[in-house]
């Protein structure tokens, strides 16, 4: 069941009266910074991946009867894809206490996507494929999401056409029909996409014939999807790589559950959190193995790390003298994740080295730093995709308005390492992406207070 008020404020419970978890868009963080000591302890649980959910959740529409998935985050994003695919009859139901999501992607009648919702979300393009794939039309807005960049979606667009599709464009809408159904394709991806592969995967498993996608994006979350699909009879080869053939066939069959992969950018935050300020910080229920280029990172940085199977510890950090010019290069996986340059970004202000900061993927992501050195961060921005950031300086208490996400939780890092009292607003969109963040920094020591913000601006999440 779905219930939503003025705010935005969305419920989903599994009956009447059963817990909600939702948050408002103008929520604040309060936080009491450390002035750089390393006070923080304790175990920090990671949760289910937001970008490894999000197309599972898109993937139910493959499937002749509800699909079931575990281990999945109480976060926003996951809300706003439940009231989507509910708008379009799936019926999901979330039991949030069991982090356990049914969805009843055969209900589906009616492939149109929600304008409002589905600008608030970037990751519902990926509704796309499968609903095209299914009811031989669809129609989507140009879809919103965080502002990094200018975000195309034109590897879509020319992949559907590929396929079969006819696209047309019509006030900032599309409306894509393939009256015979999808047909398999060779697509070569001319950059490598995390959403586009995912979409294009799903759709195969409907299409007829074969679909060869090139050059597909490697990250755990897409060879996740791809594993799940496959659990479920989907024929699918050269799952981890860089090319993946599919061969369609008609509806699946739910055969096994989906269990939510560890969210690797959590789990790298919070290391990124211990280097700065702790010598026993624990952080569990995680895959090291999806974090190897920030594991090398922090090494090199001379972060002391206890890597175990599920759990990676972080024992300090110890004094570098001659760490030299660092590089850092954000690269798609298995390189380092553009979702952790601001996190990383942070720690560098805190060392005595001189860094340079180069982020390939969005062409917006560094414009954060412009509130880093409102905290005292000593960092140049050379263009909008490189800054040199010159370390060590001390942070003082700000007022910061987090542009995004991952930003977001640099901001907050940024807060606790501070000397003072900081705000981190636009809690919304951290809300977007990790679990009630406030209960696990607070169980490892941190001071910090949600509250709603005071006189807040008109705030249209997704636009700012
Ligand atoms: C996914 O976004 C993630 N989102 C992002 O996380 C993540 O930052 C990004 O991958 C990179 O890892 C989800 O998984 C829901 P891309 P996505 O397409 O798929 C260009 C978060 O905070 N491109 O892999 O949208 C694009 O401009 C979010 O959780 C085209 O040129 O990113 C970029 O330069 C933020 N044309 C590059 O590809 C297209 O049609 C990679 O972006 C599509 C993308």
């Amino acid at each position: 069941m779905i219930k939503k008020d003025k705010d935005y404020r969305v419920k989903i419970t599994e009956s009447p009266g059963a817990t909600s978890v939702s948050y408002g868009t103008n929520d604040q963080f309060l936080i009491r910074g450390l002035a750089s000591k390393r006070l923080l302890k304790g175990k920090v649980p990671i949760r289910g991946s937001k970008n490894a959910i999000l197309p599972v959740m898109a993937s139910s529409i493959l499937f002749k009867k509800a699909i079931t998935a575990r281990n999945v985050p109480r976060i926003e994003d996951v809300l706003r894809m439940s009231e989507l695919l509910n708008l379009l009859g799936a019926s999901p139901l979330y039991a949030p206490e069991k982090r356990t999501l049914i969805i009843h992607g055969e209900k589906i009648k009616n492939p149109t996507l929600d304008t409002e919702i589905a600008k608030r979300l970037r990751a519902s393009i990926i509704l796309s494929g499968p609903l095209l794939a299914r009811f031989k039309k669809v129609s989507f807005p140009y879809p919103g999401g965080c502002v990094i960049g200018k975000r195309p979606i034109d590897l879509f667009i020319e992949g559907f056409k590929k396929m079969g599709a006819r696209v047309i464009e019509k006030d900032e809408r599309f409306f894509l029909t393939a009256p015979k159904g999808l047909s398999g394709a060779k697509i070569f991806f001319k950059v490598q996409s995390v959403t586009a592969t995912e979409t294009f995967l799903m759709a195969a498993v409907l299409a007829k014939g074969k679909t060869v996608l090139k050059n597909v994006a490697l990250e755990p979350e897409v060879t996740s999807l791809a594993e799940f699909l496959s659990a479920n009879g989907a024929i699918i080869s050269g799952i981890g790589g860089t090319t993946l053939e599919i061969t369609g066939g008609g509806l699946l069959t739910p055969l096994v559950d989906y269990k939510t992969i560890p969210d690797r950018l959590e789990a790298g935050s919070f290391l990124i959190l211990g280097a700065l300020t702790s010598n026993n910080l624990e952080v569990t229920d995680c895959n090291p193995e999806h974090l190897e280029s920030l594991i090398e990172t922090l090494s090199e940085l001379g972060v002391k790390l206890n890597v175990g199977k599920n759990n990676i510890r972080v024992l300090g950090i110890e004094k570098k003298k001659n760490l030299g010019q660092i590089q850092v290069k954000t690269h798609e996986y298995p390189g380092f994740p553009t979702d952790l340059q601001a996190p990383l970004v942070v720690l560098l202000t805190q060392l005595e080295a001189e860094s340079v900061v180069f982020e390939t993927i969005f062409e917006g992501r560094l414009s954060y730093t412009e509130d880093l050195k409102s905290m005292g961060a000593n960092i140049t921005i050379w263009d909008s995709q490189r800054v040199l950031v010159k370390g060590k300086t001390a942070l003082k208490d700000r007022e910061l308005h987090g542009p995004d996400i991952r930003a977001g939780l640099a901001f907050i890092i940024a807060a606790i390492i501070a000397k003072g009292d900081s705000i981190v607003n636009n809690v919304y969109y951290i809300d977007r992406g990790y679990e009630q963040i406030e209960d696990r920094l607070k169980a490892i020591g941190v001071d910090i207070t949600r509250r709603l913000r005071p006189n807040p601006e008109v705030f249209a999440p997704g636009k700012k």
